[in-house]
């Protein structure tokens, strides 16, 4: 079953995701491919694990789906996200009993590797959300990946490393046929976890399924009669410690019709911690001559700190435009 982010929880427990066998055995893997180690690792157990694959390229998620169709495997769930999005915001502390790894884009050029996944900061999110006994295995036919990854376990210091075999699974993936071709042969680590630090989540939330719940993120400002919105300009902002940027791109008349007056929409860019979202924040006019400033539910948003920072930076545009802000409901 493939998942948008909207579907999940934050965290989402076993019981949502597999209700029908949320007491098995739980399976990561990031960065599937084209999808096929899972329907052969996953014969190798007695009783299928529950499965969660994820991917940055919706291309594989798609092929990844028709193997785990064809293989009859229910209790898997796909989904499209930078992994430390998924780990970090989705599961659990203490939940996963493997985080399987098969041949990373091993970014070779210099000054590149803080685009590799395995680093310190991520081997530490890692132990938090693996059980007692989980491990990080790790499979690649690139040697210089290799030796960093454990470099990078080991600096993490919660991270012991066991050089062992890798499951036969792993050499049956796309890539470790293409390497094994080019007479290359893969390399193996298991990264157990020596303590499970608390690497906390970001606090992100499903849009409500009342958009007028106060819970989605609002202001209510008057505006002033002479208020125009031609002097609106692309306005960015970011977060004084990095977690977030927020771009305001625009601010169009709204399609929807208010009795009450002008009602205008504004996009707004939002990236934070790997997740990137485009959202919609409705300023519509109110029976009362004030204006209200609402996430829209319109583009599927997740409700995260930045969403929460964007429309408190509309809200500050506004109030820059000669707005007076009334409420801030974020
Ligand atoms: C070299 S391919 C290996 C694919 C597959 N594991 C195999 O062995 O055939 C690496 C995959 O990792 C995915 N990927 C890279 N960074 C990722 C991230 N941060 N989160 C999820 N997937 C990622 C890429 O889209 C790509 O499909």
């Amino acid at each position: 079953m493939i998942y948008r982010l909207g579907d999940f929880q934050f965290p989402s427990a076993p019981e949502q995701l597999y209700p029908e066998t949320p007491q098995r055995p739980w399976v990561l893997e990031v960065g599937f491919g084209d999808g096929r180690f899972w329907p052969h690792y996953a014969r190798t157990f007695a009783e299928v694990p529950n499965y969660l694959g994820v991917e940055l390229s919706g291309v594989s998620l798609l092929k990844a789906n028709r193997w785990l169709k064809a293989a009859g495997l229910t209790n898997a769930v796909l989904t499209k996200l930078p992994a430390e999005v998924l780990v970090r915001e989705v599961i659990p502390h203490g939940a996963l009993d493997e985080i399987v790894v098969n041949f990373p884009d091993p970014w070779p050029k210099a000054g590149h590797e803080d685009h590799r996944l395995l680093r310190a900061p991520f081997f530490q999110l890692a132990a938090s959300r693996l059980k007692p006994g989980g491990a990080v295995l790790l499979t690649t036919d690139h040697d210089e990946y290799f030796e960093f990854a454990c470099e990078q376990a080991a600096a993490s210091g919660v991270m012991r490393t066991e050089l062992t075999q890798p499951p036969a699974a792993a050499l049956e993936t796309k890539y470790a046929l293409k390497w094994r071709d080019l007479g290359l042969s893969p390399r193996h680590a298991r990264f157990v976890p020596t303590a499970h630090p608390a690497v906390p989540s970001s606090g992100y939330a499903p849009f409500p399924a009342d958009p007028e719940d106060p819970a989605v993120p609002h202001s209510i400002v008057q505006l002033p009669d002479s208020f125009d919105p031609q002097t609106f300009s692309k306005h960015t902002a970011v977060h004084p410690r990095g977690a977030w940027t927020v771009v305001l791109l625009d601010l169009y008349a709204s399609l929807r019709r208010s009795d009450h007056g002008r009602s205008w929409v504004a996009l707004a860019h939002v990236e934070e911690g790997g997740l990137t979202q485009e959202v919609l924040i409705d300023v519509t006019a109110r029976e009362d001559g004030s204006t209200l400033v609402r996430l829209s539910r319109f583009s599927g948003p997740i409700i995260t700190p930045g969403v929460k920072a964007a429309v408190g930076v509309l809200t500050d545009v506004l109030a820059g435009l000669g707005a007076e802000v009334r409420h801030r409901g974020y």
